[in-house]
């Protein structure tokens, strides 16, 4: 098996350290305050912290929501929290690879730390592509000869064959930084060989991989019982023929997920009792929570959370399991009137003596307010990423390091 260099490998004092972090953090979308900082403190602590002590000039590249999304904001507040964080003074730019990055790189002292702009105003960061391809762009080009080392630590954003995460790799010595090194060891052992029974609790509004986990999981016997809420509950009941009412189907069609109806259809005819869906759900009526059954759909309000009769039917499951992931929130758990859903199902998660594996921006900021942590088996930072680890599938960012690493040693 081809090795990974980290941070053990290489000498850092003064160094230009380049490093590929993941703040993607929930945002309050009205007034675009951070809500959370917890994977700023992850990196922040860790990775950032020890490059700085070594004597490192340190770079930072993250991203923060998707273009045209209401999350995507400038990292300014990153930046600050981070120094708050570290108890020193952090420098941000507003510019990603010109001259005024250039000279900011230029313009750092050993132990010196700063942010670059959102990664994701480079217009074609999100374009897939393999090291060597990503190389040639204009953000690499620009950017790599100011840079004398990369540090892929982004294991949340490791799924995504972007520029930012492989790109550099191809063209600077590159190493995982703490936070990759310790995902990719914990989960290895936490994903060899789940004890039954064995369940996945799939929610949040990336419903995207919902449909393959589930197919992964229950084709492969991993998992006794596939348990859905959030966005992933809503699809899964439209594929049941559950009308949810416009400004649910809306959504689902925006985020163009209805696509996934038929195929989800298809495994839950296929496993009709391990599937399990939400019974009753709660929308939003004058700014307040209100309850309904799903039977009374549709609705003409849009629905933010799980009811109290599924999350009773979900902790009974819970009770029961010796293994549970648990990927996604239950619902809008940021406004107080929709927390409850989340809240329930993770205090049963935490209460059982099941080992649980928790993931996810969102779902790990809800653990972390709730004050869970402790008790969660294994929390991971990542969401997307940890899911197609757990189906055994290659992560572009940590194959990207493995390469980097055969030809380092070249
Ligand atoms: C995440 O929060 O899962 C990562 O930051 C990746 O974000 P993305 O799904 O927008 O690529």
């Amino acid at each position: 098996m081809t090795r990974i260099l980290t941070m053990d490998d290489l000498d850092f004092k003064d160094k230009v350290a380049l490093v590929r972090v993941d703040f993607n953090s929930p945002i309050d979308t009205d007034k675009k305050n951070i809500l959370e900082d917890t994977r700023i403190r992850v990196h922040g602590e860790t990775t950032i912290k020890e490059l700085s002590q070594k004597g490192a000039k340190v770079v930072i590249l993250a991203h923060q929501g998707r273009p045209g999304e209401p999350d995507f904001i400038p990292l300014k507040q990153h930046a600050k929290a981070l120094g708050r964080i570290l108890g020193k003074s952090v420098k941000y730019v507003n510019d990603l690879f010109g001259e005024k990055a250039q000279d900011a790189i230029k313009a750092l002292k050993s132990g010196g730390i700063l942010v670059l702009e959102n990664v994701r105003t480079f217009p074609n960061e999100r374009k897939k592509g393999s090291p060597e391809e990503h190389a040639k762009s204009e953000f690499v080009k620009k950017l790599a000869p100011f840079v004398d080392v990369f540090v892929s630590d982004a294991f949340a954003a490791a799924h995504r064959a972007h520029v930012s995460i492989v790109g550099f790799t191809a063209v600077l010595p590159s190493v995982a930084g703490r936070i990759m090194e310790r995902e990719l060891k914990a989960l290895g052992k936490a994903v060899e060989k789940p004890e039954k029974p064995c369940i996945y609790i799939l929610g949040g509004a990336k419903a995207d991989d919902a449909l393959k986990i589930s197919q992964y999981v229950l084709n492969n016997d991993i998992a006794d019982h596939v348990l859905t809420g959030g966005v992933v509950g809503h699809l899964f009941l439209a594929a049941k023929g559950v009308d949810l009412g416009k400004p649910n189907v809306e959504f689902l069609e925006k985020n163009e997920l209805t696509i996934f109806v038929s195929g989800i259809k298809d495994l839950m005819e296929k496993y009709p009792e391990r599937i399990k869906v939400p019974v009753d759900l709660a929308v939003e009526f004058d700014k307040k929570r209100k309850k309904i059954p799903v039977e009374e759909l549709p609705t003409n309000h849009p629905i933010f959370d799980i009811g109290a009769e599924t999350v009773k039917k979900y902790i009974r499951i819970v009770d029961d399991a010796k293994s549970i992931v648990i990927s996604g929130p239950m619902g809008v758990f940021e406004n107080p009137e929709f927390m409850a859903g989340t809240k329930g199902v993770l205090e049963a998660v935490a209460a059982s003596k099941a080992f649980s594996l928790v993931g996810g921006g969102h779902t790990v900021a809800a653990v972390e307010q709730l004050g869970l942590r402790e008790k969660m088996g294994y929390v991971s930072t990542a969401g997307g990423a940890l899911i197609e680890f757990l189906m055994g599938e290659e992560l572009p960012g940590v194959a990207a390091l493995k390469t980097a690493a055969m030809h380092m040693k070249c």
